[in-house]
C-alpha cells in the first residue's frame, strides 16, 4: 500500500519507527507536514494539495495531529475521508477525544467505568459540585491538557475554588473530577489496535507527584493486563470512533477507570518497557483493512429520503418476544436487521432463524414511518436521590 504519515515531527521516536515499520513490510510511505496541505473544495470532486501542488494517489493515511493544531489537522483528515483514503483515526474522533470534557461525555452512556467527574460554569455551582465528586482533595483539569499539563490536585475546598476562578477568569474551562486516591501515583497505558490491546505498561509517578506522565517524570513498566482492563481499553477507544489509541486508566477499587483516550499515543515509552513491536502491529492493521475506508453510515443511508437508522428494542411484553427475525414481520415492513445487540454480544447481520428476547435492541435501516410506532418511548430519568429518612407527611393547609 501507499500511506501517508500525517506528522509534523519527521524525526520524532514515533514517526520514525512507524515509517521503518512500513518500509520494513514493503510499503511504500511518505510523513507529510499536516499544516502543508491546503483542502480544496473548488473542484466536482473533494480534493487536496500538498505543498502547492496535486496530492498523489494515497491507499491510507495515519494522522499523528498534535494538540495544538486540532482544528486544520482533523479538517485535513476529514478530507482523506471524503476522498475514501482509509484512516484508523477519523476526524471525529481525534475530536472527540481530544476534549476531555466531549470524551467523557461520549463514554459516559457505555457503562465504562470512569472517575467520577463534573463541569459547571456558575461560581455559585463550583462547591457542590466538588462535593459531589467526592469532596477535597479534588483534580481539576483544563479540558485540553496534555502530558500532564493542566492536571492539578487541590488539597482543599478553598483552595479549589481559588484555582477555579482563576482559571475561569483567564476564560479556561476545567473539569472536576474525585480524586482516585487508591490507584497512588499509578496508571495503566494500553494501546489498543483495532480490537485488542496490543501492549500495555503501568506508569508509575515520581516521589509526591500524583501524575504519572512519563513527561512529568513517570516511570514504566510492562504489565500483563486483566482481561477487565484490556476489554475496556478496547471499548472505550472503539466508542470514540478510534482504531489506533492509547487508552489511560487508573486502577480503582472496583477495577478501570478511563481518564483519557489519546488518539495519537506516543510509541517510545510502551515499546521501551514492553519490548513489542507496536509500530508493526498499527502498519500490519492499516494494511489489513485499507480496502475499507471510513463510511459514516447515518449520512449515507439517509441520503434515501424517508428512510434511515433507528435502533428497536423488544418489549417484554410485546409480540416479537418468542419469534424468530423472519417471523418478526419486520422485512415486510421494508426494516433490514444490521445488528442485534443482547446485552454486550451484539450479533452482526443476524439470520433469520435468531429467535428474539426481551430486551434485545436491533439496530434497523428502513422506511422511518414503520419504525416510528416502534421505537421505545424515552425512559424516565432514573431519580438518583438518597432515600430520606421516614418523615410526617406535610400536612395541606
Ligand atoms: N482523577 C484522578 N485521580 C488520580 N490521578 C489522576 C486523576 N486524573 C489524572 N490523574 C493523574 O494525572 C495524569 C494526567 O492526567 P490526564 O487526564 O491523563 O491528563 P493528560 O492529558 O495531561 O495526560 C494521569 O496519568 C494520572 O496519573
Ligand atoms: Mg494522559
Amino acid at each position: 500500500m501507499k500511506l501517508g504519515i500525517l506528522s509534523r515531527a519527521p524525526r520524532s521516536y514515533s514517526t520514525q519507527r512507524l515509517r521503518t515499520a512500513a518500509l520494513d513490510r514493503g510499503h511504500q510511505v511518505k510523513v507529510l507536514n499536516t499544516l502543508r496541505f491546503a483542502i480544496d473544495l473548488s473542484g466536482e470532486e473533494p480534493d487536496l494539495q500538498f505543498r502547492g501542488r496535486q496530492l498523489s494517489d494515497y491507499d491510507a493515511v495515519l494522522p499523528r495531529i498534535g494538540n495544538s493544531i486540532t482544528y486544520f489537522g482533523t479538517a485535513v483528515v476529514r478530507q482523506f475521508e471524503q476522498m475514501d483514503v482509509y484512516t484508523p483515526n477519523t476526524a471525529n474522533g481525534i475530536g472527540n477525544s481530544r476534549d476531555k470534557l466531549r470524551a467523557s461525555q461520549i463514554l459516559s452512556r457505555h457503562n465504562i467505568g470512569m472517575p467520577a467527574t463534573t463541569f459547571v460554569w456558575d461560581r455559585a455551582d463550583v462547591i457542590p459540585a466538588i462535593e459531589r465528586v467526592g469532596g477535597a482533595p479534588v483534580v481539576i483539569k483544563l479540558l485540553e491538557g496534555t502530558q500532564g499539563i493542566g492536571v492539578i490536585l487541590a488539597p482543599t475546598l478553598k483552595v479549589a475554588e481559588a484555582i477555579i476562578e482563576t482559571l475561569q477568569s483567564t476564560r479556561q474551562q476545567v473539569l472536576i473530577q474525585r480524586f482516585v486516591k487508591e490507584s497512588r501515583g499509578r496508571d495503566i497505558r494500553a494501546l489498543v489496535v483495532g480490537d485488542r490491546v496490543v501492549a500495555a505498561m503501568r506508569r508509575v509517578a515520581q516521589g509526591d507527584e500524583f501524575r504519572s506522565n512519563v513527561h512529568r517524570g513517570g516511570t514504566v513498566e510492562r504489565v500483563d493486563l486483566d482481561p477487565a482492563y484490556e476489554q475496556v481499553a478496547v471499548r472505550a477507544a472503539q466508542i470514540m470512533g478510534l482504531k489506533v489509541a492509547g487508552v489511560d486508566m487508573l486502577e480503582g477499587d472496583d477495577g478501570p477507570l478511563v481518564m483519557e483516550v489519546n488518539s495519537s499515543p506516543g510509541l517510545e515509552g510502551i515499546e521501551m518497557a514492553t519490548k513489542l513491536d507496536v509500530a508493526g502491529a498499527i502498519i500490519d492493521y492499516i494494511d489489513n483493512q485499507v480496502a475499507f475506508p471510513q463510511i459514516d453510515v447515518r449520512e449515507r443511508l439517509s441520503v434515501s429520503t424517508g428512510y434511515g437508522v433507528a435502533e428497536i428494542v423488544v418489549h417484554g411484553d410485546a409480540d416479537l418476544v418468542g419469534k424468530t427475525l423472519g417471523e418478526s414481520g419486520l422485512r415486510d415492513l421494508d426494516i433490514t436487521v444490521l445488528t442485534l445487540h443482547r446485552g454486550t454480544t451484539v450479533i452482526a447481520n443476524p439470520f433469520n432463524r435468531h429467535v428474539l428476547e426481551p430486551d434485545d435492541r436491533l439496530l434497523c435501516f428502513g422506511k422511518l414511518e414503520e419504525m416510528r410506532s416502534m421505537i421505545p418511548a424515552r425512559p424516565k430519568r432514573r431519580a438518583r436521590i438518597k432515600k430520606l429518612p421516614k418523615q410526617p407527611l406535610p400536612i395541606d393547609s
